[in-house]
């Protein structure tokens, strides 16, 4: 589905099926993390979505859409936040994935390489907007232009209103590591960078921004 498809009247939004088994990024997000994550935060994101907008104008409206539609508008705080929330999820899990970490592709790493010098001080750039990012939001890498950045959100926020084309993300929402890690984000966000992140998602999302498609976070 690409951001100009128009979902039918009347249709639901849904909630995409989870790319791996619940237990498959066991130790670092357990599979209790990821149950209530997704089944429960993810899934309420996607249902509140669809009670907000039935029968209301936006009701057509593909997520992207809905998204840029309401963005810095007062009186569409709640479907924003729960559209941007449900892409910001998808989008999520599709950056993370069992074995994980290691080297990105080429083409990622040659941007990496540019934009940071190395691998190391990329990584390091996410784990400090993950872990200083103050209270709930999103760290992600995402392409400006012809440039690989760093930047961080809060609570809903997503480049997509900013001009920028994410590549990869990091929930830092508490709800996303707090069974796990407790109070220690910076644990969570070093072992999803070292052990899970996707650096093959990042890269697909590389390859359709250059072909002009937008990335894979939509339902
Ligand atoms: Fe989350």
């Amino acid at each position: 589905m690409t951001s100009t498809d128009i979902i039918e009247k009347n249709a639901l939004h849904v909630l995409p099926a989870l790319p791996y088994a619940e237990n498959a990024l066991d130790p670092v997000i357990s599979a209790n993390t990821l149950s209530f994550h997704y089944g429960k935060h993810h899934k309420g994101y996607v249902d509140t979505l669809n009670k907000l907008v039935a029968g209301t104008e936006l009701a057509g409206l593909s997520l992207e859409q809905l998204i840029n539609e309401t963005a810095g508008q007062a009186d569409k705080v709640a479907i924003f936040n729960n559209a941007a929330q449900t892409w910001n999820h998808t989008f999520y899990w599709r950056s993370l994935r069992p074995k994980g970490g290691g080297e990105p592709p080429a083409e990622v790493m040659d941007l990496i390489k540019t934009a940071f010098g190395n691998l190391d001080a990329c990584k390091k750039e996410l784990a400090t907007a993950a872990t200083t990012q103050f209270g709930s939001g999103w760290a992600w890498l995402v392409l400006e232009g012809d440039k690989l950045k760093v930047v961080k959100t809060a609570n809903a926020e997503t480049p997509l209103t900013k001009g920028a084309k994410p590549l990869l993300t990091i929930d830092v929402w508490e709800h996303a590591y707090y069974l796990d890690f407790q109070n220690r984000r910076a644990d969570y966000v070093n072992a999803v960078l070292d052990k899970l992140i996707n650096w093959d998602f990042a890269a697909d999302n590389l390859g359709e921004i250059r072909s002009g498609q937008a990335p894979k976070g939509k339902s």
